[in-house]
């Protein structure tokens, strides 16, 4: 069986948490797109000494290996702006492109979040969800996430950067961060984990019938 559930939406609206468990729900694997960027940000900063080059990162992306992305610091701030940075080279996106095209099509069904996935990656997704929360809430609970191993990081130093990559992400010209026509929308600003996943559960299981 072939059957797509795409997940799009900002940084810490809460689309991981909700994706890892709609996969585990219904059996389905799970890729975190996001997480390709971050390992493409990340090396290509390095290897830059803290400058991203444009042709190093499309070199990065188009031989990215497993274990770039099992490291340990892929969900820094300083790599979700260099995943932000890198995700804005339409030669980095199109490195990438074939691997997350043929993750969504896999026999067993799959789930994929990130912000162009129900648009340019699986736009024939069985389900579509953009999951979206006020910016208020985005940078408190991204604070609390990222303050466990930066104690020293403030609440307006989070806010900023989710404001930044939100503007980078949704205003590039390639695959720019957007809602699909057809995605359900899913507000998780007023919403516990466990009501958004159900939520996303009862319209898969709709759709599976
Ligand atoms: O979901 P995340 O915060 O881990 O994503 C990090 C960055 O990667 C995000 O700011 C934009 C980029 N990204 C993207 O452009 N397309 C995706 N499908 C996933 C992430």
């Amino acid at each position: 069986m072939r059957f797509t559930v795409a997940i799009d939406g900002p940084a810490a609206a809460g689309k991981g948490t909700i994706s890892r468990a709609v996969a585990e729900h219904f059996g389905f694997a799970w890729l975190d797109t996001g997480s390709l960027y971050r390992a493409v940000g990340v090396k290509a900063l390095e290897i830059g000494r803290g400058v991203i080059d444009p042709a190093v990162a499309a070199q990065v992306a188009a031989h990215l290996q497993e274990h770039d992305l099992n490291r340990d610091d892929l969900r820094t701030a300083r790599a979700g702006q260099a995943a932000s940075k890198v995700a804005a080279l339409p030669e980095v996106r199109a490195a990438l492109l074939d691997f997350q095209k043929a993750f969504a099509r896999r026999e067993g069904g799959a789930v994929l979040d990130g912000r162009d996935i129900g648009t340019v990656i699986c736009p024939e997704a069985e389900v579509k969800i953009y999951v979206t929360a006020s910016d208020d809430v985005r940078a408190e609970r991204r604070w609390k996430e990222l303050r466990e191993n930066n104690p020293d990081l403030s609440l307006e130093q989070v806010r900023a950067d989710l404001a930044a990559r939100d503007a980078r992400d949704a205003l590039r010209d390639t695959a720019p961060m957007r809602a699909a026509p057809d995605a359900l929308l899913l507000d998780t600003t007023k919403l516990s984990i466990d009501a958004a996943v159900a939520e996303a559960i009862a319209l898969i299981q709709k759709r599976i019938g």
